[in-house]
Order: structure tokens, then sequence, then C-alpha cells
């Protein structure tokens, strides 16, 4: 069975002030039902050790070590006290010009460090309306998952470019025809590709998370904007407790 996961990506927002958002998210989820995973700046990972959840990278070298100014290796995301980092965002693929053999060598580094990738897709606004996203999703499956994944540590994020921060949702529909399609793809691929987590990322807020968390192959989802406030992922936790 996939695990249910309710990841929050705090993008570049984040100080240590407001780690106390992260402490009133534990007061209200000291030990919850689906796993929890919050992924802050690096700079507050060792910060969050404590916390009842799951603590995250939002990107990693693909290299282990070496001359690479500014950059962390998964290695030093797992000794801070990370589990898991996120690859292949599309911010990242789109500030940083990430393809998906990058994000694909990141994840396989994840792996070798011992941390679980949240590995995103997603297609943007003009191949959705060109109608496209499947293919562009076969695309990204095929050349972002490394071979060496399996549902233990890899988990995969769909989220629509278009969807992302922008308050526009796909339909129920849309969603659950991408979220069949990746299934598919991964069960064709992976032996244990039923089992593994597919979430759904973009705009998900407490109002809307219960409906698609009904969606069949929808196991959670990776909240952006609404993760950075306790009152605001608290509904989120709870609704994927109750999916
Ligand atoms: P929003 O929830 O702010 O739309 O961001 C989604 C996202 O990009 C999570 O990685």
């Amino acid at each position: 069975m996939p695990r249910k996961i309710a990841a929050g990506n705090w993008k570049m927002n984040g100080l240590r002030a407001n780690l106390a958002e992260l402490d009133a998210l534990a007061k209200a989820h000291p030990a919850p039902a689906v796993d929890v995973l919050i992924c802050p700046p690096a700079t507050l990972i060792a910060a969050c050790r404590e916390l009842p959840f799951a603590i995250g990278g939002q990107d990693c070298h693909a290299n282990a070590s070496g001359a690479h100014t500014g950059d962390l290796s998964a290695a030093m995301l797992a000794d801070a006290g990370a589990t898991a980092v996120l690859t292949g965002h599309s911010e990242r693929r789109t500030d940083h010009g990430e393809t998906d053999a990058d994000v694909a060598a990141k994840s396989t580094a994840a792996h070798a460090a011992g941390l679980q990738a949240v590995i995103c897709i997603g297609e943007t606004l003009a191949e959705r309306e060109g109608g496209t996203t499947l293919s562009v999703i076969d695309t990204q499956l095929a050349g972002s998952v490394p071979d060496g994944a399996t549902a233990a540590n890899t988990v995969i994020a769909y989220e629509p470019v278009w969807a992302i921060g922008t308050g526009k949702v796909p339909t129920t529909d849309q969603i659950a025809e991408v979220h069949a399609h990746i299934r598919a793809r991964l069960s064709e691929r992976f032996a244990d590709g039923a089992d593994f987590s597919i979430l759904y990322g973009g705009s998900v807020k407490g109002s809307n998370a219960a409906e698609i968390f009904a969606v069949d192959h929808v196991n959670g989802a990776l909240v952006g904007g609404a993760s950075l406030k306790a009152a605001d992922f608290s509904p989120i936790v709870a609704a994927l407790e109750t999916a």
C-alpha cells in the first residue's frame, strides 16, 4: 500500500522565528496518523530534528562532494537530519535549467545517501492546452525517475506548473487522469509500482484538500504556501488522516 504523505515545501521562506509554526503544528499533531514531511530551507533542517515529522531538503547536488560552491550534497542533508529531498521541482527546472537527466542523477545521489527522493513532475499551461500533458508526464517519468527507484526510496509528486502558487487547481477528473497514468507507468516499470506514493501539488488548501484526497491514486499532497502556517497546514494533515 502507498503511504499517505502530507508534505510541506517552504521554498525560500523561513527564518528561525518561523520555527514557531512547526512547534504549533507539532502541538496539533504530536503523533500524526500519516507521514508528515516538512521541507524547510536547508538552514533550518538541523533545528527541526526534534519535531515529530520527517524533514527534507528542497534540492541536492548530483555529486557526493567536491568543488561546487553553494551546493549541498545529499549526505550533508542527511547529516543535518533530513530523511528526504525534493528533486526536480518546477522552480528548479525553470530557475536553474535542470533537465530530466539532472533530476535522475540527483535522485540517484539522494538514494545513495539514504534519502527518499520526492521527484516532481508536471506540465505547463501551454502543454496542458496543447493536449500533450500525458506525453510530457511520460517523458518526465522516464527521464527523471532512475532505475534504482523503489516505493521505499521514491515518491512522485505531480505538480502542474500552472497550478503552483496561482490558486488554480485542476478538476478532480484531470487529477484522476494524470495520477492513474502515473500509477500505470510506475507499475509497468517497477515491480513495486503499485506501492509508490503519488502526491498532488499546486494550490492545495484546507478547503480543497478533502476532495483532492478522495481521488484515486492521490496518496497525499505537496503543499507550498499553505504549509507555512500551522493554522493552514493542520487542516490539510487532518484531511489526509481521515481520507
Ligand atoms: P503552492 O501550494 O503554493 O501552490 O505550491 C505548490 C508547490 O510548488 C509545492 O512544491
